[in-house]
């Protein structure tokens, strides 16, 4: 059976993971395009990080390369992209997974400084659309491909930081002009919105303000319709997975929730 990404090239950016008891969402998602067959560009800010995810994958049979760069900085963006289509001669997948919020010091919009809000932004928005600006000409030049970009369903909820909130809406703006100016290329664009996920990112920094690790999981779950229970970094992948597969083939532009019904919730 062949996978359902089979022979596509997929470049993962901050496909690395925060250390932490469980796995990540772009971790995840780059082992599950390998899985499905895809060969694996892996970036992260943290070489060791992607190296790990792709020994990872390397153990599982798949074929995957790393490479370290930062998404704020244009050259190594370029850098990657040039990298990843020298490893395996060409780019299908584009799956922007880089994010963050009280990491680099986000706040309410009455406390946020310049710098912060620039380093959100710069993170959030701007990486985004920098492997944006340098995978699509390669897609065209290789007759369409698909980008998925991670948002998150505060996009379109009550959130405390004005950062995240903001570029997480914004996400979904870009998703929007590059499905509707690309469309003519072949190249499918779409966001996912990622409810509460029992990944490392969102529970590792409030362990370290010092709430205890059951606390946290224990709020969260909560806050979560369906069974009360987080989701995991699988159910993104599994989303992106589908997104990125041609069983999307005529999806374009959408941006999906996995969110265990939170967002229709209220
Ligand atoms: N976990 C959740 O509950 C949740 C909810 C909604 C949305 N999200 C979104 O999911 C995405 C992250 O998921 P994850 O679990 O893989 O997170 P993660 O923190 O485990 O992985 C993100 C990776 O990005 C890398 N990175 C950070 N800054 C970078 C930079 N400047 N250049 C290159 N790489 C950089 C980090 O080193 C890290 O390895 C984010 O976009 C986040 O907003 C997560």
């Amino acid at each position: 059976m062949p996978g359902r990404v089979e022979g596509k090239v997929a470049l993962v950016m901050g496909g690395g993971q925060t250390p932490g008891d469980t796995i990540g969402n772009g971790r995840a998602t780059a082992l599950l395009l390998a899985r499905e067959g895809a060969r694996v560009f892996v970036v992260d800010l943290d070489g060791d990080r992607a190296a790990a995810t792709c020994a990872e994958i390397r153990r599982e049979g798949g074929q995957a390369e790393s490479f370290a760069a930062d998404v704020r900085q244009e050259a190594d963006v370029q850098a990657a992209v040039v990298a990843c289509v020298k490893a395996f001669g060409r780019l299908d997948l584009l799956h922007n997974n880089i994010g963050g919020g009280l990491s680099l010091g986000d706040e309410s919009a009455v406390k946020m400084s310049v710098e912060a809000w620039d380093r959100v932004f710069e993170v959030n928005l701007r990486g985004m659309w920098l492997a944006c600006k340098w995978a699509i000409p390669v897609m065209q030049e290789h007759g369409g491909g698909s980008i998925v970009n991670i948002s998150s369903a505060a996009a379109h909820h009550k959130y405390p930081r004005v950062g995240y909130k903001t570029t997480k809406v914004a996400v979904i703006g870009l998703t929007e002009y590059l499905a509707a100016e690309h469309a003519g290329d072949m190249i499918r664009v779409n966001t996912i919105l990622p409810g509460l996920m029992e990944t490392p990112m969102a529970i590792e920094p409030r362990v370290a303000e010092g709430v205890a690790r059951e606390v946290v999981i224990a709020e969260r779950n909560r806050q979560v319709p369906l069974g009360k229970k987080m989701g995991s970094g699988w159910d993104v992948a599994y989303a992106a997975l589908f997104l990125h597969s041609d069983e999307a083939r005529f999806i374009s532009g959408v941006a999906l929730p996995v969110d265990g019904a939170m967002l229709v919730s209220g």
